[in-house]
């Protein structure tokens, strides 16, 4: 008795632990921390089904004498099985004239099937598993891949799962991708992995009558494809843009759908006709996908995903609290650049750690619709106030039209009834023409007037600059207006603080009353002092405002100044940051500071880590202000969370 339950276990084991055998398939393996969100196991006998495959018909992958065929794939006794088959079959498309291969064959001498998920299950990340025995003779050109369905190919991108593929004369087993390349259009950027055929049957004979388990984990930063459990290849999607014809889209950042096809002939090789019917069949096809536990603190720093597991895309953000909900609004940034390609982007969240994609709140214009938002502008900064007034959401970011750098220097208004957008764009312009700020004297009015200098890249003593030489050259032009944030007053008095006069001096401007345009009321702050990306909060009557040194995407330490009149005077306290890397501000840039709803003198500080090379993947640097003795001060934190 004991040692028939011996056998039994030792058989059930050697089951369990045989991936690579024919015998029926395991239910799915759970795997911690992922769940399985779809999966075909083919366990039904007849034609595929159709609410998750439909046939590929058009797409040849090359092989030269194919048209595929839907009865040649079929499910039965737990398997997908595809055929091929020696079948002379007329081409739908011949033409005798034509030069294309594709059309000027007459007949095909075999048919097989290529069958795939397109517009049924398309995913987004995951893990993959897919268990086959493939044919391996030659002239089979069996393949588990992925395509994304946004471009055409190679822009779309491709995975090769699997393919089975003749490579100078001898089979091999490839695990690839291919995206668009940088320069030439239409033409493929490879990363490849090829592994001679031979490798696999030194390590077993009987290799080709065994069932394998090809696997692809695929997430925000890399694809990794496996065979029965060895490293295949790894992809850093860092590496996958598409070049121009693909408008830099990073093709493995969208949905895939899967194929498995079996081709015959051209890159298989010469098919063997003593084989023939070739039989690839395939025991299931699941795709797992990261359970998605809800953020409980935050990380700054680290990927931060929205609900839909997508690294969020708003940066340079600022943050609206309005009717029980927060909006984070932001700069939506693309792989190769800063520019807009697409608009500010809105999320939404109650608990601040978890937040939804609400889309694109201010769309950029289409390209050559010659419009000062046309798509390649640049907008930064974006940040929304509600007017209790009017009941209108107003947006004001900075502006730089496309082509032209960074010297238009504006501001753009935007105006919506609804906090996710649509936004209506109203107007761009620089800041306050033709007026004196109310900070200034008519003696120093009289002094600035004097300067007159134009070029910005003349050496000019420092002390010109804090006499206001710039603001002079501007005054009929309207001023210049950068990095910027929105502040709204006890009293509902709302202002827009930015870099002015060449970065050399921040302007607070007072706001009208329905928030759409200056008031005409503004001042200069901490003249000459060269700060940009302002960031401001109000506590027990002392306004306090963070902000950076100038040196672009490279960070520096920042600075903390305070007043107790918004229009200053202001003084500077010293950098706000302590510990390791304060000298850069933890590698980050502020762009705000949130008052935590119903938690009285709670602020969050908003920083962005910039990476320029690949725009997209900036991070989010959130830290609590604390205070010292009332001073407010940031010390880096891994992850924490609201008291
Ligand atoms: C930074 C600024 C950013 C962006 C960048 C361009 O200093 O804060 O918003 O304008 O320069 O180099």
């Amino acid at each position: 008795m004991l040692i028939n339950n011996v056998i039994y276990n030792l058989a059930v084991f050697f089951a369990v632990m045989s991936s690579s055998c024919s015998l029926p398939s395991q239910p799915p393996t759970e795997y911690e921390g992922w769940e399985l969100v779809w999966s075909d196991e083919f366990n039904h006998n007849g034609p595929v089904d159709s609410s998750s495959w439909s046939f590929e018909h058009g797409f040849v992958r090359n092989s030269e004498l194919q048209w595929y065929q839907d009865k040649n794939a079929y499910c039965k006794d737990g398997l997908l099985v595809i055929e091929g088959r020696k079948e002379k079959v007329k081409n739908p498309n011949y033409k005798p004239d034509s030069k294309s291969w594709k059309e000027n064959r007459e007949y095909a001498e075999y048919t097989s099937s290529c069958i795939k998920t397109k517009g049924k299950r398309e995913f987004l990340y995951g893990r993959f598993e897919i268990r086959a025995r493939i044919p391996a003779s030659s002239g089979s050109w069996p393949a588990i891949w992925t395509l994304g369905n946004a471009q055409k190919w190679p822009s779309c991108g491709e995975v090769d799962i699997m393919e089975y593929y003749i490579k100078g004369g001898e089979p091999h087993i490839l695990a690839n991708a291919a995206w668009g390349d940088k320069k030439k259009k239409h033409a493929p950027k490879w990363d490849s992995n090829k592994i001679p055929y031979s490798t696999f049957l030194k390590k077993d004979p009987e290799w080709a009558n065994k069932f394998h388990v090809w696997r692809m984990d695929w997430d925000q930063e890399f694809i990794r494809i496996y065979l029965d459990g060895e490293l295949m290849n790894e992809v850093p999607l860092t590496a996958t843009v598409n070049g121009a014809s693909g408008d830099f889209i990073n093709p493995f950042k969208h949905p895939h759908y899967i194929l498995l096809n079996l081709a015959m002939g051209a890159n298989g090789g010469e098919v063997d006709e003593n084989v023939l019917p070739l039989k690839y069949e395939v025991d299931y096809v699941r795709v797992y996908q990261k359970k998605k536990e809800p953020y409980q603190a935050f990380y700054p720093g680290q990927i931060w995903e929205d609900t839909d597991g997508v690294h969020i895309n708003a940066h340079g953000g600022g943050i609206l609290y309005h009717d029980g909900k927060y909006y984070w609004y932001g700069e939506h940034k693309s792989e190769h650049t800063s520019s807009a390609l697409v608009g500010v982007r809105v999320y939404s969240s109650t608990d601040l750690y978890n937040w939804k994609n609400e889309g694109v709140a201010l769309s950029v214009m289409p390209d050559g619709s010659k419009h000062v938002l046309e798509k390649e502008c640049i907008i930064e900064r974006p940040k929304v106030i509600y007017n209790e007034r009017t009941g209108k959401f107003v947006m004001w970011f900075h502006l730089e039209h496309k082509g032209k750098g960074y010297s238009a220097a504006e501001y753009g208004v935007a105006v919506s009834d609804n906090p996710v957008g649509p936004f209506e764009f109203l107007y761009s312009s620089r800041s306050c023409k033709g007026v004196w700020p109310i900070n200034m004297t008519e003696d120093e009015i009289r002094k600035a007037q004097q300067f007159g200098y134009t070029d910005r890249k003349k050496k000019i003593p420092r002390q010109d600059v804090v006499d206001g030489c710039w603001l002079a050259r501007d005054i009929q032009t309207g001023q210049m207006s950068r990095d910027m944030t929105l502040f709204v007053d006890d009293n509902g008095k709302a202002y827009h603080i930015f870099s002015s006069e060449e970065n050399q001096t921040l302007h607070v401007a007072e706001l009208t009353d329905d928030y759409l345009y200056h008031s005409g009321k503004y001042a200069r702050i901490l003249p000459g002092g060269h700060n940009e990306a302002p960031a401001i909060f109000k506590k027990d009557g002392t306004y306090w405002m963070i902000t950076s040194g100038c040196t672009g995407w490279a960070p520096n330490a920042a600075r903390l100044s305070k007043a107790q009149n918004i229009f200053g005077p202001w003084t500077t306290v010293g950098n706000p940051c302590k510990g390791d890397n304060a000298n850069k501000t933890f590698f980050s840039q502020s762009t705000y500071i949130l008052p935590v709803h119903g938690k009285g003198n709670t602020w969050i500080f908003l920083a962005d880590r910039w990476t320029p090379d690949n725009p997209i993947n900036a991070r989010y640097i959130w830290l609590p202000v604390e205070f010292d003795c009332g001073v407010p001060f940031l010390k880096w934190k891994d992850e924490w969370k609201l008291k």
